[in-house]
């Protein structure tokens, strides 16, 4: 079993509940992220949640991935024998206004880890790609086997991503790689003492309704009620993040497998939900109203999109345990903590003790 795993933006929402589950599945844990969205608060939080038994198993460098000597550093002192690869810049309408920050960020970042990683003798990964790679889907769910296509210059960094994965194995085939792309991270450790706290005006549905709800903006606004779905909403597989980390645990075992090459798998719970629907979970879970706004479609939006999840069941022995209502309770158990995310007065001190 792999033992030493550096994971890439493990500060961060995805990463820090991975490694949280890392260091509790026994394996020492080097993070690198430059904190570019996120900060050193959830890293020492995990620390916390893990207990002392743990907590020394895991390091972290303030590092950015475009820094190939600090980089290089970091594997000169660890022999790694897999990396978890979540760092990347995700807001799509900024990868719009900015497409060569993100290819630049993005691209040159995962050449970098590539190429240590080759010095090194480390081949084996997990990539954090995404449902974005689907484009506009033509039918539902989604298979791994669907063709590919990019909206925006963030989905055509994942695409991109995704290739160059490919092709690098099949430059040498002792690499392992996994590229799971997950559809809609939502939710929260239950402690309420890790979750989502992005920078700015938060882009997804799940943390703008946490937003209102916790009073920090006056309402929704609904993107769309003309789609030919049941409410009008678009729909999405909406799945937990401590789903999505345990997926990460279930792929790093699947990399000791010696028939893995470079393998795709989706990380969703295959139900779709619309975005009614999962206002009105949010609204059952907090006991708050969250006012609407009805406006018109946010371009660039595909109308239904979820997974299948027979081939991450089948191979990875990983299926989403957690519905649309324990989604939203989580949610709200991190946001009525935390109103304002990590920078929240006091929240870590108070919420300790409740673990
Ligand atoms: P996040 O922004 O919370 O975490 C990404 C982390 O990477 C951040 O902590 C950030 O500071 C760090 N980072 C960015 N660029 C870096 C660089 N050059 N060097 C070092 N660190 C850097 O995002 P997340 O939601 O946890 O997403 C993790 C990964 O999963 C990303 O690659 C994202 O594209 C992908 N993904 C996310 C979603 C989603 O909706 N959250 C969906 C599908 C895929
Ligand atoms: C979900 C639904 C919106 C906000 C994005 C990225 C994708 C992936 C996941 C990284 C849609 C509606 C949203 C709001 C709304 N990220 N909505 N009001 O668009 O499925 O996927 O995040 O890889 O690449 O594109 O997620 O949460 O933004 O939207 O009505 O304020 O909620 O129109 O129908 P999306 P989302």
């Amino acid at each position: 079993m792999a033992r030493n795993i550096l994971v890439t933006g493990g500060a961060g929402y995805i990463g820090s509940h991975t490694v949280l589950q890392l260091l509790l599945g026994g394996y020492r844990v080097v993070v690198i992220d430059n904190l570019d969205n996120s900060c050193d608060i959830a890293i020492k939080r995990v620390q916390e949640l893990a207990g002392p038994e743990y907590a020394s198993n895991l390091s972290f460098h303030k590092i950015d991935l475009r820094d190939k000597t600090a980089l290089g550093k970091i594997f000169a002192s660890t022999k790694f024998d897999a990396v978890i690869h979540f760092a990347g810049l995700k807001a799509v309408g900024e990868s719009v206004a900015k497409p060569l920050l993100y290819h630049d960020n993005n691209l040159i970042g995962t050449i970098n880890l590539l190429e240590i990683m080759v010095a090194n003798e480390c081949k084996k990964l997990v990539f954090s790609s995404s449902a974005t790679v689907y484009g506009w889907p033509k039918e539902v769910p989604c298979t791994e086997e669907f063709p590919l296509s990019a909206a925006n210059p963030y989905g055509r960094t994942k695409l991109f991503i995704e290739e160059i994965c490919r092709d690098v194995y099949l430059s040498d085939s002792e690499w392992k790689i996994i590229l799971l792309r997950y559809f809609n991270p939502v939710g929260a450790h239950p402690s309420g003492y890790i979750g989502e706290d992005p920078h700015g005006t938060p882009n997804n549905l799940m943390p703008f309704i946490q937003q209102v709800a916790v009073g920090r903006r006056s309402a929704l606004t609904v993107f769309g009620s003309d789609y030919a779905t049941s409410d009008g909403t678009g729909v999405r597989d909406f799945v937990h993040v401590m789903d999505l980390a345990d997926g990460h645990i279930a792929a790093l075992c699947k990399l000791s497998d010696p028939s893995v090459g470079c393998e795709v798998y989706n990380l969703g719970t295959g139900k779709g939900t619309t975005v009614l629907e999962m206002v009105a979970a949010f609204e059952k879970a907090s006991g708050k109203k969250i006012p609407l706004v009805m406006a018109g479609r946010r371009p660039g939006d595909a109308e239904v999109v979820y997974a299948s999840t027979a081939k991450a069941e089948r191979e990875l022995k990983w299926k989403a345990k957690y519905g649309i209502d324990e989604m939203s309770r989580d949610q709200w158990n991190w946001a009525s903590k935390n109103p304002y995310g990590y920078g929240s007065p006091k929240s870590g001190a108070s919420l300790i003790a409740h673990i």
